[in-house]
């Protein structure tokens, strides 16, 4: 059975003025299989190892996370970017909504979740307030080891957790570089629980490395099932890859500067923000793999529906000609509920159900923007489970890195986030950061009669 559909006719000039006809479209497939080609490369070489992540072995992690089942209430997650944003996708599509307010026996023993992500004090504080240290487990998730938010976040809940336990480093587990790092060296000499991040597996891509999986299964997802999904994006699935580069490259080339992905279920909502992390920090490069300024990438946005057709539709339908959305349609929502109309005005609504509604809302919206000339795109997945969702994670770590490796941009660094992160090091008077410290005073000058 085909779990998961493309369907680009409104991206095609036959529909949608200033799409693609088919030649652009072969000239852009050109370009594509030729990403591709560098990609397999890479994966070949042992550089980019995220594609062989479905063919790990996960009986360590389902043998830890067994031996945890129904030992603590609570799980704090403490990590950022995408240490975190790929947890949040898999808790937020395969956990119900409203997880942590059933009680544990309705959890299947399993713990409530929470995500140590920002530092916003107000949210590590009212997280801490929930959870009792006796019955928490902690997993800090950090590739690097070092991340500055993910440090802070991680000493404040280990100062809770060593007042309120006997025994903290029980309490533990570091997700993180196998052999460097700050965390590595912590844990290591803590006696941490650890799991390694393979070193080929940059930050974005890891999400079915254990950086995903070790928590996916703690809350009793079903991982290998996860992985099954993403490994079924294999050869026979390169079309799809190739198609959706391709019409993304073209529209970028084309002036449509925003990348618009749009869900039809709150489900996928966190899977939009990974999205738009992967998106945004693969691509937005100011310089080449030769070197030469290109100043390349669009800009994603997260829209998820019907809620944004109620806020962001308008803008899309009637603004510039400057998007082009994705959409992603779930063909059977689970638990729909008929809707019985009390109401006479409401009769309309008689014997549909809300599932329905919700994806004849979709094609409505589909065909208004047809009306208005802006293109669109929908990935159609049966239903979300393990399995659709993995195969999501998996097409578009495909695809970004596709339209990286075809324009000649690095899809795996980031190096643009690294220069706030040394200015903050440098204010915090962290060791080997005094240049940056004198550099930021230098940089950061204003002038009063510019602040009212
Ligand atoms: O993709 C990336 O490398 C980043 O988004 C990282 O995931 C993020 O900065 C967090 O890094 P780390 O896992 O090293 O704490």
């Amino acid at each position: 059975m085909q779990r998961m559909k493309v369907d680009f006719n409104y991206a095609m000039d036959a529909f949608v003025k200033g799409g693609l006809d088919d030649s652009a479209l072969e000239k852009y497939r050109e370009k594509s299989r030729m990403g591709l080609s560098r990609l397999l490369k890479l994966v070949d070489d042992g550089t980019a190892g995220f594609v062989n992540l479905p063919k790990q072995d996960t009986s360590d992690i389902k043998k830890f996370a067994k031996r945890l089942n129904g030992k603590f209430n609570d799980l704090i997650l403490v990590g950022i970017g995408g240490s975190a944003l790929g947890i949040e996708t898999l808790c937020t599509a395969l956990l119900p909504h409203g997880y942590n307010a059933r009680s544990f026996a309705e959890r299947g023993a399993f713990p409530r979740v929470w995500l140590a992500d920002n530092v916003d004090p107000c949210k590590i504080s009212a997280i801490l307030d929930e959870c009792n240290p006796e019955d928490t487990y902690i997993v800090v998730i950090t590739k690097s080891g070092s991340t500055v938010e993910t440090a802070a976040n991680f000493n404040v809940i280990f100062e809770w957790l060593d007042k309120g336990t006997k025994d903290p480093k029980t309490h533990i587990c570091a997700v993180t570089d196998p052999e460097d790092g700050t965390l590595r060296k912590i844990a290591d000499n803590s006696g941490f629980a650890t799991f390694s991040v393979p070193k080929n597996v940059g930050g974005r891509f890891s999400v079915l490395s254990p950086v995903g999986l070790l928590p996916a299964a703690l809350l009793g997802m079903d991982i290998d099932k996860l992985l099954e999904g993403a490994g079924s994006i294999t050869a026979d699935k390169y079309e799809k890859i190739i198609t959706l580069a391709s019409i993304y490259m073209y529209f970028m080339d084309n002036g449509r500067n925003i990348n618009v992905m749009m869900p039809y279920s709150s489900r996928l909502a966190s899977m939009a923000d990974w999205f738009c992390q992967l998106w945004g920090e693969s691509l937005g490069k100011q310089f080449d793999i030769n070197g030469n300024e290109v100043l390349f990438g669009t800009t994603p946005i997260k829209a998820v529906c019907v809620i944004d057709q109620h806020s962001q539709v308008q803008l899309f339908k009637e603004g510039p000609q400057d998007k082009i959305v994705t959409f992603i349609e779930v063909n059977k929502h689970e638990r729909d509920k008929k809707i019985i109309a009390e109401y006479e005005d409401y009769k309309y609504l008689e014997g549909h159900s809300l599932g329905e509604l919700f994806n004849i809302e979709l094609l409505a919206t589909e065909a208004a923007l047809k009306n208005t000339g802006k293109p669109s795109m929908k990935i159609s997945i049966d239903s979300i489970d393990e399995q659709t969702v993995g195969a999501l994670f998996m097409l578009f770590q495909y695809i970004i890195p596709v339209v990286g490796l075809a324009c000649d941009i690095d899809p795996f660094d980031q190096p643009g986030v690294e220069e706030g992160k040394n200015y903050a090091y440098g204010m915090l008077d962290k060791d080997g950061y005094a240049d940056m410290k004198k550099k930021y005073e230098e940089i950061f000058v204003k002038r009063d009669d510019f602040i009212v």
